[in-house]
């Protein structure tokens, strides 16, 4: 239970510091005490009068004010909560953080503490995709910094894109989550997930490719690390960022798709959500092709890619104890997807319908059809992200039952 527990909540400088007032509301509503920092850039979006009449406590701002330090030392502060949490965290509180910087009272408090952290980005699309904020955050999930969102989404600059804080209730329930250890339900699991297109090549320019967005991959690999578990993503060339506390290897054929897979396991659960090509060009030519002046088109011979699902489903000794395919299908998804979970000898399908009126590929919502030995659930349609936390709950069921 998280109720009796204390949070301490960083306000950094941004416009979703308003989402701040909001998540302290939250906290308090599930019986857990809030005591906020806010930077000096924070002060410019939120008051300290409204989060002090929110957590009914002081609001500290300065790291040299001496009545601070009189009643309570800024170590004491860091070490008064049982979880910090960095909500918005700007780019620049997770630079300080990554740096081990010090300039200021949140982020003393940030480096003078050893109580879990979990961090809410929030900031413009390309402060975030900046390879500068992608180091950053990959380098503080590797210390064990737990992160929630950000969220893809139109934001107050008037772009659109990843950046977006997550909402207060989903940051709420990490909360939570971080704060219940039986939260973590696939802790100690180990996970390979795969995801987005392969790109297999017809020469040094040209390729062959299919439309996957990666978004359902990437979710999934994202609620299993919130579930608890270690996870690696083993993606084809996507738009989506690498979610945070995910080890994640960038591939481009199926051929480097299987051998990141390999190289992942042994695990105990393989998902394999990538739109993997079953065939590439059997010769790949060294150079570009050219037209030469001639009429003749040049003909393009396949030959098979390697069947991951099938490969690893019929591994001995090192079979993941449950391995999940997808079946993208455009008629007939039930009976299609039940005789390929037989097929590939995998122990469940997740089925979805990919035709074109449905939106599917690339699109945020999906309409899953679940298929394990004991027959067909039907789910309703979620968003990718919610049909990922569903999925994880139901890896989480499957493992305790
Ligand atoms: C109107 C305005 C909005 C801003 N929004 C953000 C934001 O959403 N995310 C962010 O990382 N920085 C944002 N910044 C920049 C930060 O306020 C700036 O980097 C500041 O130094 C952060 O300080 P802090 O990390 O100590 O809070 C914004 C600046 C302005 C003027």
């Amino acid at each position: 239970m998280s109720s009796g527990k204390r949070v301490l909540l960083i306000v950094g400088g941004g416009i979703a510091a308003y989402k701040a007032l909001e998540l302290v509301r939250l906290l308090r509503k599930r019986g857990i005490s809030v005591r906020a920092v806010l930077t000096k850039a924070g002060e410019e979006f939120v008051t300290p009068l409204s989060l002090s009449a929110l957590t009914e406590d002081k609001v500290y701002t300065d790291l040299f004010s001496l009545t601070d330090e009189a009643e309570m030392g800024h170590i004491q502060l860091s070490r008064s909560a049982d979880l910090i949490v960095v909500a918005p965290a700007t780019a620049d509180l997770l630079a300080k953080m990554r740096a081990g910087l010090a300039g200021d009272l949140a982020s003393t408090l940030l480096l003078a503490t050893d109580t879990p952290v979990l961090a809410a980005p929030a900031m413009n699309v390309r402060m975030w995709t900046h390879a500068a904020t992608q180091e950053n955050v990959k380098v503080l999930a590797e210390r064990g910094i737990s992160f929630i969102g950000p969220d893809e989404g139109d934001m107050a600059c008037g772009e659109f894109g990843p950046g977006r804080m997550a909402e207060p209730t989903a940051i709420a329930e990490a909360v939570a989550a971080q704060l219940d250890p039986a939260a973590k339900p696939l802790a100690g699991k180990r996970a390979v997930v795969t995801s987005g297109p392969t790109y297999e090549p017809i020469d040094p320019v040209r390729y062959i490719a299919n439309r996957s967005s990666g978004k359902q991959g990437h979710a999934i690999a994202a609620a299993l690390a919130a579930a608890g578990a270690e996870v690696t993503l083993v993606t084809g060339p996507t738009r989506e960022p690498d979610p945070a506390g995910v080890t994640v290897r960038h591939i481009e054929t199926a051929r480097q798709m299987l051998a990141g897979v390999e190289a992942a396991l042994p695990a105990d659960i393989a998902i394999f959500a990538a739109a993997v090509a079953d065939w590439r060009v059997a010769e790949e030519a060294p150079q570009k092709l050219k037209k030469n002046g001639s009429r003749e088109i040049p003909a393009l011979s396949m030959t098979e890619n390697p069947d991951i699902l099938k490969t690893v489903s019929g591994l001995d000794g090192k079979r993941p104890a449950l391995v999940i395919g997808f079946a993208a299908e455009t008629e007939n998804v039930i009976p299609h997807a039940t005789e390929k979970r037989a097929r590939k000898g995998c122990d469940w399908i997740m089925a979805n319908d990919v035709s074109p009126a449905t939106g599917t590929f690339g699109g945020d919502a999906n309409t899953i059809h679940l298929i394990t030995g004991d027959g067909a659930e039907d789910w309703p349609t979620l968003t990718k992200k919610e049909v990922a936390v569903k999925l994880a709950a139901r890896i989480t069921e499957h493992f305790t039952a």
